[in-house]
């Protein structure tokens, strides 16, 4: 069987069970297969695959057909030019999360004690400890093995984060820092309907959702501003559609704000700062 007899079977039985990108997931799991880059896969179509190949593409392939988001199926994502190890259990890091850093890296200051509110695989913490390599970084999670996996991206990678394992929300980490960063979980239980059903049946829950209205973590990290962050120091978070109630939760408490957008023009990240 060719790589294209094998890509055109497993397309079609994608397709068959309704996964949405089905082209995509078959020609992802074909050069994850054979080691390859998704680009050589055109120079690659005659070439035959193994039994052993044929077999482990198969296998991820009936995985996917059951909705198994790709990056559990390989074990990795690629995330700011870096690859992060992915386990089930731990959210999946998203492309918007990088708009965090873009916004960061324009604002071209130094920062030199930062924190990661709910670090997840550590992409946040590790991509910051190369964009600042002389700061000292300090990531927390509730999930002990979220924490593991950061761990483990971080030695991969080579950066020293000091992680914390806590609940925000009631024992947050004791530092003063100059930049305090977080995607944390802001979906509402009355926005369910919004999100994908295997992102529903596959990330944890933890994760996702941010108390009764989405805000919990915001009005926390909000809080928790006033005696950790430093006179000069700046807060970024990722937002959603609810962007305008995170920007008052900051302004109420005297901060002045201001938004970034994604590509498709939508705010996704708000800073906040202390008047001065
Ligand atoms: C939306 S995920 C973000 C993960 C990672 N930063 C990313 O962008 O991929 C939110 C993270 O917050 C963590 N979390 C949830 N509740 C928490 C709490 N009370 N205290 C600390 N971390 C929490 C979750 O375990 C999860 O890893």
């Amino acid at each position: 069987m060719t790589l294209r007899d094998a890509y055109t079977e497993a397309r079609l039985l994608l397709k068959e069970k309704n996964i949405a990108d089905a082209d995509f997931s078959a020609r992802y799991l074909l050069a994850h297969v054979i080691g390859k880059d998704l680009s050589a896969l055109p120079l690659l179509w005659e070439i035959p695959l193994t039994t052993p190949q044929k077999k482990r593409f198969f296998r991820y392939v009936r995985k996917r057909c059951t909705g198994v988001p790709l990056a559990y199926l390989v074990g990795y994502t690629d995330f700011y030019g870096r690859r992060f190890v992915v386990r089930p259990g731990v959210l999946i890091p998203r492309p918007d999360t990088e708009h965090l850093l873009y916004a960061i890296e324009e604002l071209q200051h130094n920062f030199a004690h930062i924190l990661d509110i709910g670090t997840g695989s550590g992409i946040l913490a590790i991509s910051l400890g190369f964009l600042f390599p002389h700061a000292v970084i300090e990531a927390c999670d509730i999930s002990l093995w979220a924490l593991c996996l950061a761990h483990h991206n971080a030695q991969r990678l080579k950066k020293k984060i000091r992680f914390h394992w806590c609940d925000f929300l009631t024992h947050p980490p004791d530092g003063v820092y100059d930049l305090i960063v977080s995607n944390p979980p802001y979906i509402s239980p009355f926005e369910m309907d919004l999100i994908e059903p295997s992102v529903l049946r596959y990330e944890p829950k933890k994760a996702l959702f941010g108390g009764t209205d989405g805000l919990c973590f915001y009005r926390a990290i909000a809080n928790y501003s006033t005696e950790h962050l430093s006179p000069t120091g700046k807060i970024l978070v990722e937002v959603d559609h609810k962007w305008r109630d995170v920007e008052a939760i900051f302004s109420q408490k005297g901060m002045q704000c201001s938004l970034r957008y994604d590509y498709q023009h939508y705010p996704r990240v708000l800073i906040a700062e202390k008047k001065l």
